[in-house]
């Protein structure tokens, strides 16, 4: 069964893809990158997530690469765009070098990757044009807050913004307090980066390590109860949200094949009570978290 998210245009997203952050910054890994990304595709996780500042666009040239020969309708594409040139005189050229990088000539969300100080009136007129010019099919954005997102619907076209791509995981439950009901309220559902919390020696801002995660005896029990993976698990936990897709990055084909097979598995009440005794949902305003 194909898992699905229905997106505010009506169309669908799927709920697991693959991630390119870290990618293409060896030569050396390049290859087995490549095939990694393949497999998953081969599997059936069609969706991709890069970024024009991943390898300063080697990521996207590497997914392009990874892309070649899939029926490119059969792939559910994203790519993000600095916040320095989310404006008319940067993107164009920013979305025609990661259109060109990827061997395509659309994207199926273009994402703003974070607001800084860009202009959201500005980012949602770019965006709505990149739309009629048949450029991109959809547009988000990313590290995107209750106050950020409130500024952007403020703007004329903002609440056409389809996706908030936000780190989440057990570990860094923060956006629980109140964007996760902000976004229900306007049906704008979430892609998790960070999904399984285990991107090199990251700490988030709640202070709660890939170890913390990966050793705590609660979810080590859960886990095992499950006859699963720590890791499958922690996927497991995002992918429960109706309105959350996931991107987690895996090279191993072992990994790809855990993350897939996490789609299926359910939680139950007592399994999640279970992990909150460790991992808590926040009962106030955490600031959002990102890396
Ligand atoms: N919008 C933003 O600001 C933003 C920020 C960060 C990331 N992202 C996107 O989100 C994607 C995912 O986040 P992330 O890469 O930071 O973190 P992540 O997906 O949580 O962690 C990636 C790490 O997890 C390992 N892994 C994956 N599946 C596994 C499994 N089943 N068992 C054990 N280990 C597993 C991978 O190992 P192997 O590679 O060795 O298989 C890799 O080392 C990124 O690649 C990027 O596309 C977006």
């Amino acid at each position: 069964m194909k898992h699905q998210i229905l997106l505010p245009d009506g169309s669908y997203m799927p709920k697991l893809g693959q991630g390119t952050w870290l990618m293409a910054e060896d030569d050396q890994k390049r290859p087995r990158e490549i095939e990694g990304l393949r497999h998953g595709l081969e599997l059936g996780i069609d969706m991709i997530d890069t970024a024009e500042m991943y390898a300063d666009g080697k990521a996207e040239l590497l997914a392009g690469h990874a892309m070649a020969g899939f029926d490119r309708s059969g792939v559910y594409l994203i790519s993000k765009v600095y916040p320095k040139n989310a404006n008319r005189s940067g993107i164009y050229s920013s979305l025609e070098r990661s259109l060109r990088l990827l061997g395509t000539d659309y994207l199926d969300t273009y994402l703003l990757h974070w607001r800084e100080d860009a202009d959201l009136a500005e980012v949602a007129y770019c965006m709505e044009d990149l739309k009629e010019k048949g450029l991109i099919r959809r547009w988000g954005v990313s590290n995107f807050d209750v106050a950020d997102m409130e500024d952007l619907w403020k703007v004329p076209d903002g609440n056409k913004c389809c996706v908030n791509q936000v780190l989440y995981n057990l570990g860094s439950r923060g956006i629980e307090f109140d964007l996760l009901q902000w976004q229900r309220e306007r049906n704008i559902p979430f892609i998790a980066y960070g999904p399984v919390g285990q991107a090199g020696a990251m700490v988030t801002q709640d202070g709660v390590s890939k170890e913390q995660l990966m050793t705590d005896q609660n979810v080590r029990e859960v886990a095992r109860r499950k006859g699963i993976s720590v890791v499958q698990l922690l996927l497991a936990f995002v992918l429960r949200l109706p309105d959350f897709a996931a991107i987690p990055k895996a090279v191993s084909f072992n990994h790809i094949e855990e993350n897939l097979a996490a789609q299926s598995i359910v939680l139950t009440d007592e399994d999640l009570e279970q992990l909150s005794a460790s991992f808590p949902a926040p009962e106030r305003k955490i600031l959002m978290e990102k890396y």
